[in-house]
């Protein structure tokens, strides 16, 4: 929508405003986007007749437990304002991530102690939201963060039903223009860097070399199994820490990306697997036992094992068993970075160390399941995602107003639901699925044109 209609709008509220008094409820002059839509690319919506016309964007503090990254920070804040945005932030949103209110005050955005969720056009959120809160946002609004739509499907379905278009930063095309849109490369570089540290801090020995006057101290030998963007973080992380790494994964170009990082790749008897878009494919079981077992003498010999594989859709690959676990020598680490996801690792619990006896009766391993990794850094994992977020609400905001070009791949390929359906076909089948005897109808499935290799797969 243009300034000018968005004038004459302004207009025709104020003359409603003028008459509010004997309007009946707040709901009766609200103004509905649907007769501004001119085919696929324009919506907008106003709920708010008073004051200016902007489109409203919502930061919620975040509600799960643990959870302390923010969708936006104030330096995003002037990027979303720039575009003519008008942005509510609720009180203490920030303040896990290091933003206080003020900062988001001087940034341009209003603080609210609480957000009404019915009165907005956009919410941006970090975390997949609750049902109820999708139900409470009016038609048309849109939404984008984080949705987990295979493990959040009744948060699919209300988004559905509720008629918001919501936007999945998971789905985002892997492609070079979305890049900066990349909510799971940006918060798995957390992830990468993050668990090292957390192994370093449980390694009762130091990770580099020292030569000292009362002796030599060898480096500790880190193995990385799973070298996408958490992998190679991991690497890169554990090599500027001094560790000897040596790192495996069953895409074929992961070997010069290990050597790119520094560390030592761990060629296997074992064919590569990789899917379309450059993911891995799942390994047959009797291929990853067969994976399972090469491994074996190499997990044996680190004191650090980080484990960070992962399959598109899929439940995370099992690379290390019990047995190998306790094949490791007393005071070794290892933590699993895939434990929310199923565990890369036998017996790993998200949240939580857990001791195991090595085989020889020495001692101990200590296991560390990895949970809200990104979260734990919530200062730069906030810095990044809100940046990410904010490049892809640019995408979608001209003139001030919400313009949705389904034509963008990236909008496409990104948007979870729209006016009733469900846009990305693995989670409309498996939400078919999950909810098969449900009284109202299943939202329909709207096939996207050509899937990335991403959405290709629930995630
Ligand atoms: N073009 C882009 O914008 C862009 C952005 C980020 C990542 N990528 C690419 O996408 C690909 C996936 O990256 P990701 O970080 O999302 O990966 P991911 O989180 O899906 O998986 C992590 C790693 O686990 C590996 N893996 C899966 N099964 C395994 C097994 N049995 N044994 C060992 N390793 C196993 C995968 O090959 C992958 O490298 C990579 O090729 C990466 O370079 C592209």
């Amino acid at each position: 929508m243009s300034r000018k209609a968005a004038g004459e709008l302004k207009l025709f509220a104020r003359t409603i405003v003028a008459f509010r008094g004997i309007l009946p409820e707040r709901a009766g002059w609200a103004i509905d986007s649907s007769q501004y839509r001119s085919g696929q690319r324009c919506s907008w919506t106003a709920t708010e007749l008073e004051g200016e016309w902007r489109v409203k964007l919502g930061i919620p503090r975040e509600r799960r437990e643990g959870e302390r990254r923010v969708a936006a920070t104030p330096e995003t804040v002037k990027q979303l304002a720039g575009l003519g945005l008008e942005v509510l932030v609720e009180t203490g949103a920030g303040t896990a991530a290091g933003h206080s209110d003020d900062a988001y005050a001087q940034a341009g955005a209003r603080i609210v102690p609480g957000l009404d969720f019915g009165s907005l056009d956009i919410l941006a959120h970090v975390r997949p939201l609750e049902p109820a809160t999708a139900a409470a946002l009016p038609r048309g609004a849109v939404t984008a963060g984080l949705a987990s739509p295979s493990s959040e499907l009744p948060a699919v379905r209300a988004l559905a039903a509720a008629g918001v278009t919501s936007f999945a930063l998971e789905l985002v095309p892997r492609i070079s223009r979305a890049q900066s849109m990349d909510a799971l490369s940006s918060q798995a570089l957390v992830a990468g860097y993050r668990c090292v540290l957390e192994a370093a801090m449980r390694l009762p020995r130091f990770f580099p070399l020292f030569m000292t006057a009362a002796g030599t101290i060898p480096p500790a030998r880190v193995l990385v199994l799973g070298v996408g963007v958490a992998g190679l973080q991991a690497i890169g992380t554990a090599k500027r820490l001094g560790a000897r790494v040596s790192a495996n994964d069953i895409r074929p170009a992961s070997a010069d990306e290990v050597a790119s990082m520094g560390g030592t790749f761990i060629k296997l008897d074992l064919e590569t697997a990789e899917a379309s878009g450059g993911y891995a494919r799942e390994l047959s079981a009797d291929r990853g036992a067969l994976q399972r077992q090469l491994l074996a003498p190499h997990v044996a010999q680190a004191d650090v094992l980080i484990t960070t594989a992962a399959v598109p859709g899929r439940r995370a690959p099992l690379l290390v068993t019990r047995e190998m676990v306790q094949g490791m020598r007393p005071g070794s680490v290892v933590v699993d970075l895939a434990a929310e996801s199923g565990g890369n690792v036998e017996g790993s619990v998200p949240g939580e160390d857990i001791t195991v006896a090595t085989a020889d009766g020495q001692g101990t391993v200590t296991l560390v399941g990895m949970k809200d990794a990104a979260s734990a850094m919530p200062a730069d994992a906030s810095r990044l995602y809100a940046k990410n977020v904010a490049n892809l609400l640019a995408l979608m905001v001209k003139d001030g107003a919400l313009a949705l070009d389904f034509g963008d791949e990236v909008v496409a390929g990104t948007c979870l639901t729209h006016d009733g359906d469900v846009r990305h076909p693995p989670t409309a089948e498996a939400l078919a699925a999950a909810f098969p005897q449900a009284a109202a109808p299943a939202p329909a499935v709207h096939k996207t044109e050509q899937p990335t290799a991403q959405n290709e797969g629930v995630v």
